[in-house]
């Protein structure tokens, strides 16, 4: 195709780009388009930088995964972005089932942000260093960093991540965001006294998986109130799904026809926020989705598809950034 890279570069965007991992590099022909920066101007890494894949033991750390990654890009002329540093899932289990207290807990995320952010140093373009801190309901997720530590992880976090990388921009990434509601509203107010405290904060992350047909029409006003607080914003896992997997042709056709206006509305509405600097999309081939794993029955949820050729989500991309 003509290049989305592109197409979001010539928009005024830093890059549009792809999730990928590791087991898909021995796939030639997924890795010819993946390498293309016409098409992708960044890359993250969908699982080999998280924590069960690099801190397997306690103050063992392991970069052969995140490293093939980085390599990769860096090889291409693509940047990184860093996913992710503090998170409830992949958790090795001398993390989750540890016996803790705030101060032991403290320091082993803290020697955890200072190796992964520090070897990657000057590397990254940023790290998401929280990742999806939120219940739905807009409450904090009570994970093993909020029960030992309370919400101060959230601080101590970025605060580490700034002294082990300082030029990287610490994102908070999350997904249930792309509309108004409970977790939104959360979000903005612990983005709003994170700055009141001066505690580094670069980027918001909006994670973006979404159901074709249901795209959220407050869309562009959340990534603009998300911009106002003085963050930059991007959409960063973005993935359009179809919910029920139709087996007859003329309704793939007229979901492919949605899931084209669905993916043009969601760029449109990136492109209409200056401070949404780019959009990466959580691979870029229904071949290596991870959404039929995990809803059994639904996906497609990409630009191409599982044959590597591009659907008509692909022109609505080109078409939201023009
Ligand atoms: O590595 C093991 C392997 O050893 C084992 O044999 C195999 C058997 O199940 O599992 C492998 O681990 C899987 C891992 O991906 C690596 O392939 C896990 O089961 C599987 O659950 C895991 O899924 C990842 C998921 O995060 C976990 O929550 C997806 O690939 C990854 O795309 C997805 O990404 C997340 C973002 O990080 C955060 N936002 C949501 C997004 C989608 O869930």
């Amino acid at each position: 195709g003509p290049g989305l890279n592109l197409a979001a570069k010539k928009a005024g965007k830093k890059y549009f780009g792809s999730a990928t991992d590791n087991p898909e590099f021995t796939d030639a022909a997924y890795l010819k388009i993946l390498n293309d920066t016409n098409e992708f101007g960044q890359i993250t890494p969908g699982n080999s930088m998280k924590w069960d894949a690099t801190e397997p033991e306690q103050n063992t750390f392991t970069f052969s995964g995140g490293d093939q990654v980085l390599d990769l890009a860096e090889g291409n002329g693509q940047i990184v972005r860093g996913h992710n540093l503090v998170w409830y899932n992949q958790l090795p289990s001398w993390v989750t089932s540890g016996t803790w207290t705030n101060a032991t807990l403290t320091a082993a995320m803290k020697n955890h942000i200072t190796n992964v952010a520090g070897h990657y140093k000057g590397k990254v373009y940023c790290w998401d260093v929280v990742n999806e801190p939120f219940n739905d309901d807009g409450t904090y997720r009570t994970d093993v960093f909020y029960e030992n530590i309370g919400i101060e992880y959230i601080a101590i976090a970025l605060q580490t991540a700034r002294e082990a990388d300082p030029n990287a921009k610490l994102y908070i990434n999350e997904y249930n965001i792309e509309y108004a509601g409970a977790k939104a509203t959360s979000l903005v107010s612990l983005v709003q006294s994170l700055k009141a405290a001066n505690v580094p904060l670069d980027g918001i992350g909006v994670q973006g998986h979404l159901i074709v047909g249901e795209v959220p029409t407050d869309l562009e006003t959340q990534l603009a109130l998300y911009a106002s607080l003085g963050v930059e914003v991007a959409i960063t896992e973005l993935d359009i799904h179809v919910t029920d997997l139709p087996t007859t042709l003329p309704e793939t056709a007229a979901l492919l026809a949605q899931q084209q206006e669905d993916y043009q509305s969601v760029i449109t509405a990136c492109n209409n926020v200056p401070g949404c600097i780019g959009v990466t999309i959580w691979d870029y081939t229904d071949k290596y989705s991870w959404v039929p794993s995990t809803f059994s029955g639904q996906g497609d949820a990409c630009p191409w598809d599982a044959n590597l050729d591009i659907k008509p989500a692909y022109n609505g991309i080109l078409a939201g950034f023009a």
